[in-house]
């Protein structure tokens, strides 16, 4: 049997294009699943084949890892138990002879005082220091945390809405791109030892987007008659909504941090290593948006 890539988180957001970008290069790709039912739909998008397991459990992640050469791990978000998964997937990996293993980090895992940044700090210096062969990824903020559900047509305008200073600027960088960048680390050893900090081309604040969304409108003379406009949402309202749609207390803490965070500081990185790993340049705010109206 061929020896394949696992990736973990493969359903989620990220994982999904990961696996899609990477079975595009002709990997063979097993998905870590948790949830049964999404098996069909993985197996659609590219996956060789699927695993079942917790990441929490040592033993399905043994189960998981035969016949693995790379273990491209995404860990899921703001996850208190990022060190503990992370350092099972690592240790497990070299007990069974996997090759090599990506680790999904974040831009900036230096900022301490973000807990998740601080967690992804501490696996980074798990991996090096493992002696497993390895590449680091660290995504700045994606450009679909905008997506077109705040447009509307209705009496009062479309408000995009951020738990964060409107004027405060982030290299946002479009999911797509960090597809392709980590199916090309993943599967060519030249990029083995590197932490590639990936960020979008533009600096670009929430009143920037509105102003690049309301030029999209206007060239494809679309209409959103009362206008498109930002606002920072309170941090009690991103608090209530995060708490009416399920989300776990420890969660909603890690996203008032962050977001705390982002209102001081911006998200500011730099897009030359990923224009480097993809031969192009990284989509602009526009191309991401206009694909979506
Ligand atoms: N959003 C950003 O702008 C950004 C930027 C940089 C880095 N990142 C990083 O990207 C990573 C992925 O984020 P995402 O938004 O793509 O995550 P997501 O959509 O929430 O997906 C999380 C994935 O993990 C799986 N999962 C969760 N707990 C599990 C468990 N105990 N056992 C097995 N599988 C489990 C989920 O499975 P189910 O489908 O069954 O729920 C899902 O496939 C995170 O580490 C985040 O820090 C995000």
């Amino acid at each position: 049997m061929t020896k394949s890539i696992l990736v973990t988180g493969a359903s989620g957001r990220t994982g999904r294009r990961v696996v899609k970008s990477l079975s595009k290069f002709g990997a063979n790709v097993t998905s870590f699943l948790r949830n049964p039912e999404k098996k069909a739909e993985m197996l659609k998008i590219g996956s060789s084949s699927v695993v079942f397991g917790d990441m929490l459990d040592k033993d399905s992640i043994k189960k998981s890892l035969v016949n693995i050469d790379t273990v491209f791990h995404i860990g899921p978000p703001m996850c208190p138990d990022e060190i503990e998964i992370t350092k099972n997937f690592i240790n497990i990996s070299k007990s069974v002879g996997v090759r090599k293993f990506i680790y999904y980090s974040v831009m900036h895992p230096l900022r301490r005082n973000v807990r998740h940044h601080k967690l992804k700090l501490d696996c980074e210096e798990m991996l090096i220091e493992s002696g497993l062969l390895y590449s680091i990824i660290q995504p700045i903020r994606y450009m679909q945390h905008v997506n077109i559900s705040f447009l509307n047509k209705s009496d009062t305008p479309s408000v995009l809405s951020m738990p964060f200073d409107i004027n405060k600027k982030f290299n946002v960088v479009d999911l797509e791109d960090i597809a392709l960048a980590s199916a090309k680390i993943a599967i060519d050893d030249t990029w083995l030892y590197g932490t590639f900090e990936l960020a979008g081309p533009q600096s670009l604040s929430q009143k920037d987007m509105v102003d690049i969304i309301l030029d999209i409108i206007s060239e494809k003379k679309l209409s959103f008659p009362n206008g498109v406009i930002a606002r920072r949402m309170g941090i009690d309202e991103l608090r209530l909504k995060a708490k009416e749609s399920g989300v776990p207390e420890d969660k909603i803490i890690q996203m008032v941090n962050m977001n705390n965070h982002y209102n001081e500081y911006g998200f500011l990185g730099n897009p030359k290593v990923l224009e480097m790993i993809i031969e192009r340049p990284p989509n602009t705010f526009k191309e991401y948006f206009s694909n979506l109206l």
